[in-house]
């Protein structure tokens, strides 16, 4: 393989919350990562803040430990890691008071890009971006990094953005869904805009409905309190999702340049009508054996928080009209599986008397584990006896086709991190897409809460709830297998 590892420029990128869960786990590993690849110049440099009182020592032997945990034994190197610390510095800072950030101000160097990624709850951001501001730390040219939860609503979103656009342009802004930092998830653009053979029948004439499933195994487990107050729909749906539903359904951008791609995302998540009750299905994993439940898990025993979705959406659009979009995602169900199936229309006219092998055509995307494509195609039974047709799939597990090199690939952090040290936004959400995916998920929410619906139970290790496999029994389909 050929390394297509392109350094970057020289940054200085700015943890805050550099002592938190999600940098140990991992923005610090992805940064490791890019560092033993090659990416990072040598004068780059990570400057961790935080507000404990810890010295540049003190916080590389905690980068030391976190590389440890989250970095597989095959992948780090005494050298490597003892260079990477060599670029670490730390500086306590208390975003709502003024210690610490004079001396951040010192420490930013002229002529070099300068990253400041916000690893703190959403509470804090308009605090740090007006210290950013106010101490002279962010030029025009810097760049923000912020995460999901991007609010909690549309209001919530809407004022975050205010937040933020006090003291950064939309250019300046990088709200991470670590989905679409994901290798299948870029892939899905690739098989829709880089080949023929796709996009001719990408269309209602052809498609007859869409499955987007994420499932899971994990339960809730440790972040019960978080995730009560979310539960699938704010956690997953509103973003993930309905990012994986955008790339499906978006028309060609002309061109893949962040704002024509995210131009032609927003118009999807517009035209996504409402979601009328009886499409909608909830669940909460019950407690089996010695197995805590979702209840114990969140310590909430009357929680009516949903730790499993389906909906069936509709775009509303000239190409979509009239096809269904069948999505699900849950917690501890039977497999960890997350793809999108495309299920084509019956061919106008059966030539075959015998048409009893008959099946649809579809199109198998699947984007974790084992990556690849799958095309169900009819064939001829094999051997005498008449024209018996039978299905068989096209199969390219990408691990298999790319061979070492898919072992290569970055993952979503480390690609996005990156992106932004390039001044790439184009696998970043822009600000009024995410208000419009929470403008189509408020009335779902405000809707269940104020019929008062609870979440139906479902065993742990199920494909998730009775009510979910009707959805799709009503209308004369099937769930695919989580498997
Ligand atoms: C996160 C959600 O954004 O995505 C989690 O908050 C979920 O609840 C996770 O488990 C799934 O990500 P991945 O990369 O494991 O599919």
């Amino acid at each position: 393989m050929v390394s297509r590892v392109i350094p970057v420029d020289v940054f200085d990128l700015v943890i805050f919350g550099a002592t938190g869960d999600l940098a140990r786990r991992k923005i610090l590993p992805a940064l490791y990562r890019r560092h033993s690849a090659g990416q990072m110049p040598a004068d780059s440099r990570i400057i961790g803040a935080a507000r404990a009182d810890l010295t540049d020592t003190g916080f590389r032997d905690q980068v030391r430990a976190a590389l440890a945990e989250f970095v597989p034994e095959t992948a780090r190197d005494q050298t490597a890691t003892d260079e990477f610390l060599a670029r670490i510095s730390y500086v306590p800072v208390d975003a709502t008071e003024d210690a610490g950030w004079g001396r951040l101000s010192g420490m930013m160097r002229a002529g070099v890009v300068r990253a400041f990624y916000f690893s703190v709850a959403p509470s804090l951001f308009g605090d740090i971006a007006s210290r950013l501001h106010d101490h002279g730390i962010a030029d025009a040219q810097s760049r923000i990094v912020v995460e999901k939860p991007f609010g909690r609503d549309l209001a919530s979103a809407r004022a975050l953005n205010g937040v933020l656009a006090q003291h950064f342009s939309e250019a300046q802004i990088y709200r991470i869904d670590h989905y679409l930092g994901k290798e299948t998830v870029q892939n899905l653009m690739a098989v829709r805009f880089a080949n023929i053979l796709f996009e001719p029948l990408w269309k209602a004439e052809y498609v007859d409905h869409v499955q987007i499933t994420v499932a899971e195994t994990v339960g809730v487990n440790g972040r019960g309190a978080y995730y009560d107050k979310s539960g699938a729909m704010r956690d997953m749906v509103q973003n993930h999702m309905m990012q994986l539903l955008c790339l499906i359904a978006m028309e060609p951008p002309y061109h893949f340049d962040p704002d024509a791609v995210r131009d032609e995302k927003l118009k999807v998540i517009r035209a996504l009508k409402p979601v009328q009750p009886e499409n909608i299905v909830r669940g909460q994993y019950s407690a089996a054996g010695n197995e805590p439940g979702y209840a114990d898990h969140a310590e909430n025993p009357a929680s009516r928080t949903e730790s499993y979705i389906a909906l069936k959406v509709h775009v509303s659009n000239w190409r979509w009209q009239g096809v269904p979009f069948y999505l699900r995602t849950g917690k501890r169900l039977r497999a960890r599986a997350s793809e999108i199936a495309i299920t084509f229309k019956q061919p106008p006219h059966a030539i075959f008397d015998d048409a009893k092998g008959w099946q649809e055509n579809v199109l198998v995307i699947r984007l974790q584990p084992n990556e690849g494509m799958n095309l169900m195609v009819m064939i001829k039974e094999p051997g005498p006896g008449g024209m018996r047709l039978m299905q068989v799939p096209l199969d390219m597990s990408f691990a298999e086709a790319l061979g070492a090199e898919a072992d290569e690939v970055p993952d979503a952090y480390e690609r996005l991190i990156m992106d932004v040290i390039r001044g790439n936004q184009t696998l970043f959400m822009r600000g009024d897409e995410v208000e419009a995916a929470w403008a189509w998920t408020d009335p779902i929410i405000e809707g269940w809460e104020g019929r008062g619906d609870r979440p139906q139970a479902y065993d742990p290790g199920s494909s998730g709830p009775e009510d979910a496999l009707m959805l799709m029994h009503r209308d004369g389909r099937r769930w695919r297998e989580i498997r």
